[in-house]
């Protein structure tokens, strides 16, 4: 593993299964062998209490986002201190779909994580680019403005960086080996630049955007992907697979 650092597999069910398929769907995690892979799934809010008292404990529970504040007079909102209380230790934060669909810039995302940092909250904090970015050839100025206001609040034991293309997720066209790579060892070398070098070393940088049993074997390797935050494939067999391509013993041998 590149820099020691020890692969993350996150599964991000979103919106999405009733509470039978999500019963259903805990019974096959309950099978699979997790190694020496850190593995998160992050259920829908209504679903977490059940999920947590029956899944196994190698396995742990994200949030799929929480509030900017503590407790108080916000309608509709889950606090960083509802996670605590109700022991959930990860939050997802900063998903291209909050960023998109609830407007989460990237000054509300600053605050979302500095709170949930001061709650002693485990972060995994998304950023990537847009198709049009991409082809204009300014993919790493996007990454670095979503990073900008956060990348001094980067504790590599809390917080994972979770990079998601946008034109790669949920559409089945991930990015190439080359443009992970390349993309997650410029995010390392700027966190190298703007935090220091040794955060840069020790964060973890999962890849996110169509990541599937047919295409983690050869993203595993890479040397600057630390794992993955898997979408749709979180919620069929074959998220064993991409656990499993995260395997110091299998895929390995980080290239
Ligand atoms: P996908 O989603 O694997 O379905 O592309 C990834 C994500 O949104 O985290």
């Amino acid at each position: 593993m590149g820099g020691g650092r020890k692969m993350i597999v996150g599964g991000n069910w979103k919106c999405n299964l009733d509470k039978e398929k999500a019963a259903a769907l805990v019974a096959q995690l309950n099978g699979m062998e997790v190694g020496d892979v850190e593995v998160v799934v992050a259920p829908v809010f209504v679903h977490i209490p059940m999920v947590q008292s029956t899944l196994k404990k190698e396995v742990a529970v994200a949030a799929q986002n929480c509030s900017f504040t503590g407790m108080g007079a916000y309608t509709g909102d889950i606090s960083a201190d509802h996670l605590v209380d109700m022991e959930i230790p990860w939050v997802i934060l900063g998903h291209s779909e909050r960023r998109t669909h609830f407007k989460e810039d990237d000054e509300m995302l600053a605050k979302k994580l500095e709170y949930t940092l001061s709650k002693g909250l485990k972060v995994i904090f998304c950023i990537g680019e847009m198709k049009e970015d991409r082809e204009k050839g300014t993919t790493m100025d996007v990454c670095k403005k979503q990073l900008e206001q956060v990348v001094k609040m980067l504790d590599p034991e809390k917080v994972v960086i979770a990079y998601e293309p946008v034109w790669a997720i949920g559409t089945g066209l991930v990015a190439t080996p080359e443009q992970a790579q390349e993309t997650q060892k410029a995010i390392r070398e700027y966190i190298a630049e703007a935090a220091s070098p040794e955060v840069a070393s020790k964060i973890r940088i999962q890849y996110g955007g169509s990541v599937s049993a047919k295409n983690c074997n050869e993203l595993a390797i890479l040397p600057d992907v630390d794992g993955f935050l898997v979408g749709g494939a979180s919620l069929k067999p074959e998220f064993s697979d991409v656990v499993k391509s995260c395997q110091p013993t299998v895929g390995a041998e980080k290239l």
